[in-house]
């Protein structure tokens, strides 16, 4: 296997973290927003963890754009759907939905009232894993397997 298929592996199997690690955190804010409970320890270790593993995804992500050869710069990239989406589209939407996470954790933390600090992650956390998402429904490949 070369570097590129390992990369390619571990970024699309880490997938998965992110994507458990976010649900676990709004389901546990949600309830948390719902049963009016105060903001734990766990609840804020879990949002971070959910943070951390964005970021790393952030992180492998871009060292995949560098080993792809879907990741063109010709003035073909844009007119090829393929090309176009893995050049541009995917980054994108990606480093939004990792943005929404970012500022859903910040405002969490900032916020004094626990149900605050709740609806942060639920609204913001929400929003990120829709469009992430919609970004791998976009690419046409699976969005699990
Ligand atoms: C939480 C954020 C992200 C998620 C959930 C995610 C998910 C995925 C998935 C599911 C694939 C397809 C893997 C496959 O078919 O085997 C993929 C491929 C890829 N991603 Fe991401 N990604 C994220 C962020 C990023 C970022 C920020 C970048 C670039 C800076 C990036 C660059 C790429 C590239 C270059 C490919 C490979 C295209 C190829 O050669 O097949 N990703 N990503």
């Amino acid at each position: 296997m070369d570097l590129y298929s390992i990369v390619k592996h571990l970024h699309s199997g880490f997938r998965y973290i992110v994507f458990i690690l976010v649900v676990i955190a709004i389901i546990q804010s949600l309830l948390g927003l719902l049963g009016k409970k105060t903001y734990t320890n766990v609840n804020r270790k879990i949002n971070l963890f959910a943070l951390i593993s964005a970021h790393t995804q952030l992180l492998i992500g871009l060292v995949l754009y560098f080993l792809s050869p879907l990741v063109k710069f010709t003035s073909e990239t844009m007119k090829q759907a393929d090309t176009r989406y893995w050049t541009v589209e995917h980054v994108a939407m990606m480093i939004f939905a990792i943005i929404l996470i970012t500022v859903g954790y910040s405002k969490s933390k900032k916020a004094i009232l626990p149900e605050a600090k709740h609806r942060a992650i639920v609204v913001f956390y929400l929003l990120a894993i829709v469009v992430m998402v919609a970004a791998i429904v976009q690419s046409h490949r699976p969005l699990l397997g």
